[in-house]
């Protein structure tokens, strides 16, 4: 089907964009050469549902140069970059794809893509999957499998697996070291300030940042804040993340009790309801309400749309403020969706080489060592190349065990 874009005649923006993260990816650089030489995704068709910005334009592209038919569109109504699309239609991907989708043209996209009868998918939060186990059953029986990005993603998945409903293997790429610890917490840490400083145009320092929820990702939200020279504050549910946060130096309470003291807050917790009308009542004015979780429903903006008397524009089209009736303005960045995708470029290009590098060589490894339905971390072997590569990449040596060493650690 031919690509479905907002305007062609960006393509030569995507382009510049493009040409700016391919030197900044030298994994998937590696991984390129190869495909280029071997072909070994030829006769493949890949359906993707990735946030669709230059880094994800990237590994589409080599995916295509690997042999295989590759149809592409963005897993966030937000998170399309219309220049990047349009470039990348130009570069053999089939795109289907634009910035500010509807929910039912956000559907349509979707299954747009589906209409390439995949044989294997990468999917960002399960959207794929999701219509795959609903309407679009017919098309289960061609896939060999896929590759989920994310941790509301893989969260799923484990229950669609739990309830014997998964229909092909899934690789969990969040949970490999090489995903998770760079990507969530450095990526994330990153980005997320990068699309909040971007956006307000405030500054950090001296403030008083609550971060909800201090799984990697959060992590890296607070160190990333305290660094800027916030004041943090860390919320969570678990009393293990709890206690980590407590001995990297936040200080820890309960939402209803941080609400009053924070200037900014990023929700970072994969949950609904964190941010809500009782703690809109007692935020002070000015709040700015930010979210790095991958669903819209982590600031409950529809009650605080309720509870608010007028909306206020803000400096640029990614933030909205409530006036509520006593006056103050809380300030949402990017309607509640991912601010470091919404409201910036995503992670940078050192990270989602590493990222994507994992999708690319975990979809080849369902292809030479096929799986049954279920869901499966990466293969520790591939996890260790993505860490060899890098380093190599940045021309760091390191040491290797001596046959002595090896067989210490063996013994008992
Ligand atoms: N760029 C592409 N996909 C991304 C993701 N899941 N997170 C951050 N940046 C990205």
């Amino acid at each position: 089907m031919p690509s479905q874009i907002k305007d062609i005649t960006l393509a030569n923006l995507g382009h510049a964009k493009l040409d700016w993260v391919i030197p900044r990816m030298p994994v998937l650089g590696q991984i390129r050469n190869r495909y280029l030489a071997d072909q070994p995704l030829r006769g493949q068709r890949i359906a993707i549902s990735l946030h669709l910005e230059a880094k994800t334009a990237v590994l589409a592209q080599i995916l295509h140069e690997g042999g295989a038919a590759v149809a592409i569109t963005s897993s966030n109504p937000l998170t399309a970059q219309d220049d990047v699309a349009a470039a990348l239609s130009e570069r053999g991907v089939d795109v289907h794809a634009w910035r500010g989708t509807a929910p039912e043209e956000f559907d349509r996209l979707h299954h747009a893509v589906l209409d390439i009868e995949p044989t294997l998918i990468i999917d960002d939060g399960g959207e794929l999957t999701d219509r795959l186990h609903q309407g679009r059953r017919a098309l289960v029986k061609n896939i060999r499998g896929g590759a989920e990005e994310t941790t509301t993603g893989v969260t799923r998945l484990k229950a669609l697996a739990r309830d014997g409903l998964l229909a092909y293997p899934m690789v969990a790429v969040n949970d490999a070291d090489m995903k998770h610890l760079f990507d969530n917490r450095y990526g994330t840490g990153q980005s997320t300030w990068d699309g909040i400083i971007r956006t307000t145009n405030l500054v950090i320092a001296g403030t008083t940042v609550v971060v909800a929820g201090y799984g990697w990702c959060g992590k890296g939200v607070a160190e990333r804040a305290r660094g800027l020279g916030a004041h943090v504050i860390v919320t969570e549910i678990n009393p293990v993340r709890a206690n980590e946060a407590l001995m990297d130096g936040y200080r820890v309470m309960p939402m209803q009790d941080a609400a009053p003291r924070g200037d900014f807050f990023v929700t970072v917790t994969g949950n609904r309801d964190v941010i809500t009308r009782d703690h809109f009542a007692v935020m002070k004015d000015g709040a700015v309400l930010a979210n790095a979780g991958h669903f819209d429903v982590e600031v409950a903006v529809s009650q605080l749309r309720d509870l608010s008397e007028a909306e206020v524009p803000g400096r640029n089209s990614s933030i909205v403020g409530y006036r509520l009736k006593s006056g103050r303005i809380l300030w949402v960045l990017a309607e509640g969706r991912l601010v470091n995708l919404a409201a910036g470029d995503g992670h940078p290009a050192e990270i989602m080489d590493l990222t994507f590098a994992l999708q690319a060589l975990s979809l080849e490894s369902l292809l030479t060592n096929p799986k049954s339905p279920g869901v499966y971390p990466v293969d520790p072997t591939i996890d260790q190349w993505v860490a060899t590569m890098r380093l190599s990449a940045l021309g760091t040596h390191i040491d290797a065990l001596t046959p002595q060493q090896q067989s210490y650690l063996a013994s008992w």
